[in-house]
């Protein structure tokens, strides 16, 4: 490492050549540094730039640069014909600025409102995916040289066009793709004209909040239901109304019971989450009619439908709904990848404008560059390609999850398959605690979640939730293997005998 040092009242300037910072910028943070550690003080007389220059054997410029920065930040300020001097404006409380901490408070230990107003903890995901970690899709399957091709080729020929601002209602081209895609596999109504496109559907589920949601309005939310929803629909002030879930998805009698006029309904009616179970055709009916009767929004979450393994994918609510007034919300973070942040809010008529003015200020537009790339991808019939191969390799992972759990975790945890979606439950017998479960299984590297925590009412049977969808089978064996020890374990500890 080639260092190149000096020192001028008592302060020591170290430069590394062989750094990747610039030698203007070392000498700048160096400079800054000293000035606000008290250790360049107020009034302290520099050298000039030609000396400082040739002592650290820079050229001129480089020390010119840095002056001219701090300078202009005022830290330095010159005396025509004698030199350069630290500032004497400096506030005190500036000079005594150390290195800066970083502890985030959690939700409910912070005083400031922007924390306290969540008191759902949401999924925030670091490191790389393992089993069971859900919502993963295969990036081992992942058509890249083929992404590669399409996003050289939309750089080659029309970067221009995507580099500027554009409709914040989304890529034209894309709307079009995407409306004929849930036209024709999900019956969704539409027309591209009525498609925003979002940053992810947890972002239109913002944006919508946002738009028709007023303080203390009543919503009804799936028990056990989606955590994002319910962070959202606290954060905007609802009045959260939870309608139990069974086998035929949300329990419309029971929602009636608890509250007969809700102002927004939010459903995950094709496979419901977390528990997996299909919204049944008379109950879509009574919840079309009741929101048509009370003047409600439906919200109709259809996030993980392609992924159907039987039949043929179920037909959305949206769909049935005559009088307009579910608002369709989908997703490519399950179907392509999550990082790709795109989503798209089918819009009822009356509410396409005011969703289009909180889609703009909510981030103007999703990257044009995406965009377009999505849309050469869907367009030119590789999606379609990539749902069938990813719905072939899906099932065998699923198949792979349950054989191993038939094999490894019996009497610890029940797995049962599923004609849908990328994660399966696993019941734990009565009375063992998920929460305990799934601190234990994390403790040995196992990823999975407590079916207690997207629950407001507890449930009456503890699960774990696996996500199988971007594992090979080897490492869903492995893993399978480790949950089982672990449950074992947990069980002995907590019956000694
Ligand atoms: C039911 C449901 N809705 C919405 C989302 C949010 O997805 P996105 O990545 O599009 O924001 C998720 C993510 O897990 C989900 O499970």
């Amino acid at each position: 490492m080639s260092k190149i040092a000096t020192s001028f009242t008592h302060v020591a300037v170290a430069l590394d050549r062989a750094s990747n910072t610039a030698l203007y910028r070392q000498l700048y943070d160096q400079l800054r540094d000293a000035i606000l550690s008290g250790r360049l003080a107020p009034g302290a007389r520099l050298p000039s730039t030609r000396e400082l220059a040739s002592e650290l054997n820079v050229a001129r410029n480089t020390v010119l640069n840095t002056f001219e920065q701090l300078y202009a930040e005022s830290y330095l300020e010159r005396r025509v014909g004698d030199g350069t001097y630290v500032s004497h404006q400096l506030p005190d409380d500036l000079l005594r600025v150390t290195k800066p901490q970083f502890t985030p408070k959690r939700s409910g230990q912070s005083n400031s409102n922007a924390a306290t107003f969540m008191p759902v903890s949401v999924a925030n995901y670091s490191g790389p995916p393992r089993p069971f970690r859900t919502g993963t899709p295969a990036f081992d399957a992942f058509p890249y040289k083929l992404w590669r091709r399409l996003l050289v080729q939309r750089w080659s020929n029309s970067a221009g066009e995507m580099l500027q601002y554009s409709d914040s209602a989304g890529y034209l081209p894309l709307r079009k793709a995407i409306a004929a895609y849930i036209s024709t596999t999900r019956g969704v109504r539409c027309v591209p004209e009525q498609l925003l496109i979002t940053s992810g559907s947890q972002h239109a589920l913002e944006i919508v909040i946002r738009t028709v949601l007023k303080t203390g309005d009543k919503v009804w939310i799936e028990d056990p239901g989606f955590l994002g929803a319910r962070a959202s629909f606290i954060a905007a002030g609802a009045h959260l109304v939870p309608v139990p879930v069974d086998n035929e998805g949300l329990n419309i009698a029971s929602g009636m019971e608890r509250c007969s006029d809700p102002n927004l309904i939010y459903v995950t009616p094709s496979h419901q989450y977390p528990l997996g179970s299909t919204l049944s055709l008379s109950r879509r009916l009574a919840l079309v009619k009741l929101a048509a009767r009370c003047g409600a929004w439906v919200i109709e979450d259809d996030y993980d439908s392609e992924f159907r393994y039987v039949g043929r994918p179920l037909a959305s609510l949206q769909g049935l709904d005559n009088e307009q007034r579910v608002i369709y919300i989908g997703t490519l973070s399950k179907v392509l990848f999550p990082s790709i942040r795109i989503g798209y809010i089918v819009a009822p008529p009356d509410l396409f404008e005011a969703l289009l003015s909180a889609r703009c200020l909510g981030g103007h537009q999703s990257p044009t560059m995406d965009q377009a790339v999505l849309a050469d991808f869907i367009s030119q019939g590789h999606f379609a390609r990539h749902i069938r191969r990813m719905r072939v390799l899906y099932a065998e992972r699923q198949q792979a999850l349950v054989n191993a759990a038939r094999s490894e975790l019996k009497g610890l945890l029940e797995i049962k398959p599923s004609d849908a979606g990328m994660h399966l439950l696993g019941w734990l017998p009565e009375h063992v605690d998920d929460q305990k479960s799934f601190r234990a299984a994390m403790a040995a590297g196992v990823e999975v979640t407590p079916l207690s925590a997207y629950c407001i009412e507890p449930p009456k049977q503890g699960a774990l939730r696996l996500g199988y969808t971007g594992y090979k089978p080897r490492e869903i064996w492995r893993a399978t293997r480790r949950l089982a020890e672990t449950l074992r374990n947990q069980h002995s500890k907590d019956n000694p005998r």
